[in-house]
């Protein structure tokens, strides 16, 4: 028994799951559970990566703790994730004391083993919001081509690279005011004091051949010292002995794969160090995207054998998922979160199409939308489940129990022997071709049946033993092929393992025939899917009002979320009965004062009298009126919500805003003669 130790990327804890993170933990679980299936330990740990600039700016938007902000993605993520199958043993956080205990103990012993420089670095800095500024949050016009609006790092117009303080009219994205510069005393971890170990790591078996001619290309590019810290203020860890000056998120980050495993060893008794240890006979493998390659194949390396702990054994990087054959786009609708599919479909339905795209290498796949419905309807329903429907029938009606014999076991034979190519191909992650080939097996076992024609058979009264004999191969010949897609389609092989009485562990169930037992009633294992609904996966703009939290902006401070309950078109909400509706009460109100809110450039402080009482409530209506504007005015508020905590105060309801199209925020008043606590219904 192999022990291996298996993680995926941390996704960023500022928005809710998409596509590109669900393809990945899929292809993760699949690899994980396939390992299981052989026999091996294989223990698969995930985290939030919640920490830098972008969490701090989105909690500032939202009028949140970045604590709060973190909390809720991280509720979503869980649960994305449970629903997806994707099996955790641990799904953790970076901003846990275990992360912190790991990332303080790596950072004084490279500290201490001579591995951390000093230098002062001039940066963009914000004079009003009082921060150093990521280059990101510098936009302005392009030196080279004059294109405005570019980032501080690059032009997307013409492709140069700079420095911000080289941007023409430059401006901070977070205060709207022109950057200074001002020096600072950051800290470097020495990374080219590893480079001939890194060199040989790479030319391990670490690295898929065309990932580790990439890392040829950055060696002879010149291994370059990483800064590693962040002047406050920065949501992260403080460095021990450097007061102000924080862990950059990406330091943290996959130490959090050490956090997970510790937190995980601690609950359940396990040994830490037998995963992570020097001396670890354990196998270390990471599943990442490739646009996170570097610093997971030269920064992480290099600081686990700094501070005296094992290398990974592999770091398996896969390409991009685009959509229709674009780029997963909100304003195309082409970006879909991991909800917005579980709330129309099923998940094994997309499992199986990820499977059946995924190989070893780093090309980007695409997901068809046309291709996703006919390849599941096609192999999943019309081919695999098909052949267990119709043999089941006859089964029962034969009294339920299948037949002493195999009428062609040298059939049989022939696919239960497949079975180590199978678990070979999954743990290559050549997932594409074991798909391939147990559709082909699927061909041949509803070809036997289709020769057989157990329908024909079953008219004669006298051939009874017939119908049980070529209904009790296609039975068998099913079971083998569920078992090899069980870590695909984990559910339904839980569901065959019920009908056919004996659940499936181990590739090796498969190796004799199951026969003269008794079956379970059977329950249709899957069924078709509807390309209308499927369609709607795409509408755009449809997940502006159901997603839990605003997606991953990569210069979060440009978006503002806005806690007053917008009102988006959205073709495709989810149905409520009316007993649901009348759970939400909404009342009038009228604004008794309006107020802003120092630090909130989105909010506005008002208090309401809801007929009752008054109450004070934060909306996100800053960009479209004024105080004086609203005092007086009737407005809508949902008065049964929760009250929730803020960073600026308690915020008790909600006022309903109609907003979505770009063009503003728009409240939502009762007619003229309303008074404030009627009850809207
Ligand atoms: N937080 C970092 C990873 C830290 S690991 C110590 C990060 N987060 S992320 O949320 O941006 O991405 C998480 C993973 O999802 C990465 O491996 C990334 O490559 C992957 N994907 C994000 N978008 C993707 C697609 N469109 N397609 C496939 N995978 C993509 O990076
Ligand atoms: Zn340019």
């Amino acid at each position: 028994m192999r022990r291996i130790l298996v993680t995926s990327a941390l996704p960023y804890a500022n928005g809710p799951l998409h596509f590109g993170h669900i393809l990945e933990a899929v292809q993760t679980d699949i690899w994980a559970r396939s390992l299981r299936l052989a026999g091996h330990e294989c223990i698969y740990v995930c985290a939030d990566d919640t920490h830098g600039t972008p969490m701090m700016l989105k909690a500032q938007a939202e009028g949140v703790t970045p604590e709060e902000l973190i909390a809720g993605v991280e509720a979503e993520h869980r649960s994305t994730y449970r629903d997806f199958m994707v099996e955790h043993a641990q799904f953790h956080s970076t901003h846990s004391a275990e992360n912190r205990e790991m990332t303080e103990k790596i950072y004084l012993t490279l500290e201490k083993a001579g591995y951390i420089a000093k230098r002062t670095i001039r940066q963009a800095y914000d004079a009003q919001a009082q921060m150093f500024l990521p280059d990101r949050y510098v936009k302005g016009t392009c030196p080279r081509c004059a294109a405005k609006d570019q980032y501080g790092d690059s032009c997307e117009s013409c492709g140069a690279t700079y420095t911000p303080s080289e941007l023409i009219d430059a401006v901070s994205v977070v205060s709207g005011t022109p950057p200074v510069e001002r020096d600072s005393e950051h800290l470097f971890f020495r990374l080219d004091a590893f480079e001939a170990m890194l060199r040989e790591w790479t030319r391990s078996g670490a690295l898929h051949p065309s990932v580790a001619n990439k890392l040829d290309e950055w060696f002879n590019a010149g291994l370059r010292d990483w800064d590693i810290s962040r002047d406050a203020p920065y949501f992260g860890f403080e460095i021990p002995g450097h007061p102000g000056k924080y862990f950059y998120v990406w330091l943290d980050a996959p130490i959090g794969y050490m956090g997970a495993s510790l937190a995980l060893a601690r609950r359940e008794g396990l040994d830490f160090d037998a995963w992570w240890g020097a001396a670890s006979t354990a196998e270390l493998h990471h599943f990442i995207g490739k646009d996170i390659l570097y610093f997971h194949t030269l920064f992480w390396p290099a600081v686990l054998t700094g501070a005296g702990y094992r290398r990974p054994t592999q770091v398996h990087a896969h390409g991009f998922l685009t959509v229709n054959g674009q780029k997963m786009s909100k304003s195309r609708g082409t970006f879909i979160t991991g909800r917005r599919y579980l709330d129309r479909l099923p998940p094994e339905a997309l499992r199986y199409y990820f499977a059946a795209k995924l190989d070893a290498g780093i090309d980007d796949m695409d997901l068809s939308l046309d291709d996703f419905v006919n390849r599941f309807n096609s192999d999943v329903v019309g081919k695999l489940v098909n052949i267990a429907s119709r043999c089941a029938g006859f089964i029962a009606r034969g009294g339920g129990t299948l037949a002493a014999q195999l009428p062609e076991p040298a059939l049989y034979e022939e696919f239960s022997t497949q079975r180590a190519r199978i678990a070979a191909l999954y743990e290559a992650r050549d997932f594409a071709t074991a798909i391939r080939e147990i559709a082909a097996l699927a061909d041949r076992a509803n070809q036997y049946i289709d020769a057989q024609k157990p329908w024909n058979l079953a008219k004669d009264p006298a051939r009874a033993a017939d119908v049980s004999a070529v209904c009790t191969q296609g039975i068998n010949l099913f079971r083998v092929l569920i078992t090899y897609l069980a870590p695909v389609l984990p559910a339904m092989a839980e569901n065959a393992g019920r009908f056919l009485g004996q659940p499936i562990r181990h590739w090796d169930d498969v190796a004799a025939p199951l026969l003269g037992t008794t079956l379970a009633t059977y329950e249709p294992l899957a069924t078709r899917l509807d390309p209308k609904v499927v369609a709607t996966l795409i509408e755009p703009d449809a997940d502006a009002a159901a997603a839990p939290a605003p997606a991953p902006a990569k210069a979060a401070a440009t978006k503002a979320a806005i806690p007053a309950a917008a009102a988006t078109p959205s073709a495709a909400a989810a149905e409520i009965t009316v007993d649901e509706f009348a759970r939400i009460e909404l009342r009038v109100a009228r604004v008794v004062a309006a107020e802003y809110v120092e630090g909130a450039d989105k909010l506005l402080k008002l208090t309401v009298d809801v007929g009752t009482e008054q109450r004070t409530v934060f909306a996100g209506i800053r960009s479209a009126y004024t105080p004086e504007q609203l005092v007086d005015r009737h407005v809508l508020v949902v008065a049964n919500l929760k009250p929730r905590k803020m960073r600026f105060g308690l915020s008790q309801g909600m006022v309903l805003a109609a907003s979505g199209d770009g063009t503003g925020v728009f409240l939502v008043a009762p007619d003229s003669g309303a008074v404030a606590g009627m009850r809207v219904q």
